[in-house]
């Protein structure tokens, strides 16, 4: 049977992170990195295996102990990434590009590719990561750092803040427009987009700041080194669904206008799609996800993998549970 999902943390203080068993070793040849800072520092400081390639039960551990996320919102990140872009057979998965570590794959149109695979989960608009339509949606892209930082200048007198975050979020969909001919929008990215702007608050500042207040020297570090700084204490306050939510109310209220939709083949041409999930109906990018996205990887499970795969749909559901959202019946 697979494991359940790991508990929220005893210890929710603020504490040293790169403590003596966790220090940063710079990823080697093989080790696999992707286009998220949090797992990528995680796995180069072993609270993920240096490899990158993890189970979702030591993902959830990783988040709790290393940033201080809150359980529900671990659980339901990991296992939403587990099931789109992991090998629910393995129960391996890839913080980054497709990998044979993972194991043999199950049948397509299952992609099993690791965190990079465009659309699914990463998205466009990211904030130091280039669009998929310009080729690589993964690397540390210095451009778009320097942009965080004059946003950080201009907006929150050289900090990151919720205000820069709003400001930074906006400019980063607005450049989209207007460069990517294939820019989207739409649930689940629409959430992440605001979600991913929220994290560098929640997780990135030093524990013993309680100021929201984000300095370019650690938020680089994260960003390009995938490092926590020499003496960096994560935070001691545990960020989960409902803070996360409260951060992307913030950020989306410097700029309410924005809905989802995308550019429809050229450039400047955003068009909104009423279809996709936005903030007014949280439990619809739940029941969205499973329904389209995971349903069209897996139009036909059957034997172990079908089960798998309602296991893992089990535990995504969990979290939100008491969001007051319905389960979406059992995959057949
Ligand atoms: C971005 C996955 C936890 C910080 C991303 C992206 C993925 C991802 C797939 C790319 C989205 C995109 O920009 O297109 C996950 C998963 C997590 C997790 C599965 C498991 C819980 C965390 C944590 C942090 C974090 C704990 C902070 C400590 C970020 C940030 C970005 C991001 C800041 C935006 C990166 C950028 O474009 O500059 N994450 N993440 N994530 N993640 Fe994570
Ligand atoms: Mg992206």
């Amino acid at each position: 049977a697979l494991e359940p999902p790991p508990g929220p943390l005893n210890d929710t203080s603020a504490k040293l992170g790169p403590d003596p068993a966790h220090p940063w070793i710079a990823a080697g040849p093989n080790d696999i990195r992707g286009p998220c800072p949090g797992l990528n520092t995680l796995a180069s400081h072993g609270f993920l295996p240096r490899n990158g390639i993890a189970t979702p039960a030591q993902i959830v551990n990783a988040v709790q102990q290393g940033f201080n996320m809150g359980n529900d919102l671990a659980v339901f990140v990991t296992y939403a990434a587990h099931l789109v872009d992991g090998n629910l057979i393995t129960n391996l998965l890839s913080i980054g590009g497709k990998s044979n570590l993972t194991g043999p794959d199950p049948p397509p149109p299952a992609s099993v590719a690791g965190l990079n695979t465009h659309a699914v989960f990463e998205g466009d608009a990211s904030t130091t990561r280039g669009d998929a339509f310009f080729g690589d949606n993964h690397s540390f892209n210095e451009t778009l750092f320097e942009g965080l930082v004059t946003a950080s200048n201009q907006f929150g007198a050289g900090f990151y803040n919720l205000s820069v975050a709003g400001e930074y979020r906006f400019q980063r969909i607005q450049q989209s427009i207007a460069t990517n001919p294939q820019f989207s929008l739409i649930s689940p990215r629409y959430y992440t987009a605001y979600a991913e702007s929220v994290f560098p608050v929640a997780f990135f500042i030093d524990g013993r700041r309680t100021d929201g207040q984000l300095d370019m020297t650690t938020a680089r570090s994260f960003f390009q080194n995938s490092k926590m700084p020499d003496g960096w204490f994560r935070s001691g306050v545990t960020t989960g669904l409902s803070k996360v939510g409260n951060g992307i109310a913030a950020v989306f209220g410097r700029h309410p206008t924005i809905q989802p939709g995308g550019n429809t083949g050229a450039v400047n041409t955003y068009t909104l799609n009423p279809n996709s999930a936005n903030f007014q109906n949280f439990c619809k990018l739940y029941t969205d996800f499973v329904n389209i996205t995971i349903r069209s990887l897996y139009p036909n499970p059957t034997g172990y993998l079908l089960t798998a795969l309602n296991t893992n749909l089990n535990f995504l559901f969990s979290p939100l549970e008491s969001n007051g959202c319905t389960q979406v019946p059992a995959f057949i």
